[in-house]
């Protein structure tokens, strides 16, 4: 029977304390000359992309800077405003700049995908929704990371906000991985305690559900053991003192991991769910992601072999007796740490309406990360775990 595991992630990935010192020497076999660097306002402002302009310069290449993405998610808007940025047409963006580099956190990484996924397929983002769409490889991008969490500097997947439906689309296919990841812990000292938080919880999300989930392989469950390990002794320190270089380290080296796993292992209904949540609200991921993962590990444990679920449990430095007092050590777990660090454990807290839970549930049944769910559930059964979670 076949049983195949894929594992892709860039071709080159700089990760460290002075990582972007290699980038030169990286770029220079790829002979480019124009460059659309990605980026926000804030970005700017914290001088990160002077630091990449200046790298730019000494290699003689080209560049614009598209600054308009806002937070906290890329839309379909951001894209559609970047494409038109310039004002001269597809083709041109196409023909002119040879690659992007985008600088930020996920939502840039995940715009700068959609600007390079259009600029060489044509038509709209929206045409490229799901499992392997594209018809040509997009432009080629860099993404330079600045926070460490959302994985998306070495995923082949893009998350957008289509406001007009109300959902976030996941788009995936290998044809628009970043060629070079850079993780310089140097870019992430800047992070507010609120955003290391939630990328923090992001990253134990992306090692549970990964773990658990129907592509996992030895590969993915040694990162996945091995950045919740990270998480669990690092992230209550990196919150607390900005300034702890170990912790941020470790959490970057986490953040790292947890795009590798759910690049290859795939994830679950919790992102599934809170996906449509950050929809529909703008509430911020890592929130929602807090306030979910307790009652999809409780549903998804029935399909979950006890000796995974005791790895976890052992990894957090739990001990267990069985499954069941596993699973609720690890709910507990979670929940303690997500209060220390100021994160929501229910979703009513974060204004989430009950009125919502049934659009909620439509939309996170369709959504990608569903496929890869250990249980298969129902409609009305994801509408349960958000009623628990409420
Ligand atoms: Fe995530």
């Amino acid at each position: 029977m076949e049983n195949i595991h894929d594992f892709r992630l860039p071709a080159i990935n700089l990760i460290g304390v002075g990582a972007l010192k290699d980038l030169p020497l990286e770029l220079i076999p790829y002979k480019l000359s124009k460059a659309l660097i990605v980026t926000d306002k804030n970005i700017i402002s914290l001088g990160h992309v002077e630091v990449v302009e200046k790298i730019l310069k000494d290699l003689s290449i080209s560049y614009d800077i598209f600054d308009g993405i806002l937070h906290p998610d890329c839309t379909i808007s951001f894209v559609e405003d970047a494409l038109t940025y310039f004002k001269k047409g597809l083709n041109i963006l196409k023909r002119d700049y040879h690659f992007i580099i985008s600088i930020g956190g996920g939502t840039n990484h995940d715009c700068a995908k959609g600007i390079a996924i259009v600029a060489t397929n044509g038509g709209d983002i929206e045409d490229y929704e799901g499992y392997k769409k594209l018809k040509k490889p997009s432009l080629p991008v860099i993404a330079i990371n600045t926070t460490s969490g959302s994985g998306s500097e070495v995923s082949d997947s893009t998350i957008v906000r289509d406001n007009s439906r109300r959902v976030k689309m996941v788009i995936t296919d290998p044809k628009m991985m970043p060629i070079i990841s850079v993780n310089d812990l140097r870019f992430m000292t800047t992070m507010p305690p609120k955003i290391t938080a939630n990328s923090g919880i992001d990253v134990l999300t992306h090692s549970i559900e990964g773990f658990v989930a129907i592509e996992a392989s030895p590969i993915t469950d040694t990162l996945a053991i091995n950045a919740l390990k990270l998480v669990f002794e690092y992230l209550r320190r990196a919150y607390k003192n900005g300034n702890d270089m170990e912790a941020r380290e470790k959490m970057m080296f986490a953040g790292v991991m947890g795009g590798m796993i759910l690049n290859n292992a795939g994830l679950g209904y919790v992102h599934s769910m809170s996906h449509q949540i950050g929809a529909l609200y703008e509430e911020m991921h890592g929130a929602c992601n807090a306030a979910l993962l307790p009652h999809v590990l409780e549903f998804n444990s029935i399909s979950i072999p006890e000796e995974r679920i005791l790895k976890i449990s052992e990894t957090m430095g739990v001990k267990a007796t069985n499954k069941q007092d596993a699973i609720n050590k690890i709910k507990n777990g979670i929940q303690n740490l997500a209060e220390d660090i100021g994160l929501p454990t229910h979703l009513s807290s974060i204004g989430i309406d009950k009125d919502d839970l049934e659009l909620l549930s439509k939309n996170a049944e369709k959504d990608i990360c569903s496929s890869t769910n250990p249980r298969r559930g129902t409609f009305v059964d994801i509408m349960n775990i958000f009623k628990a979670a409420m």
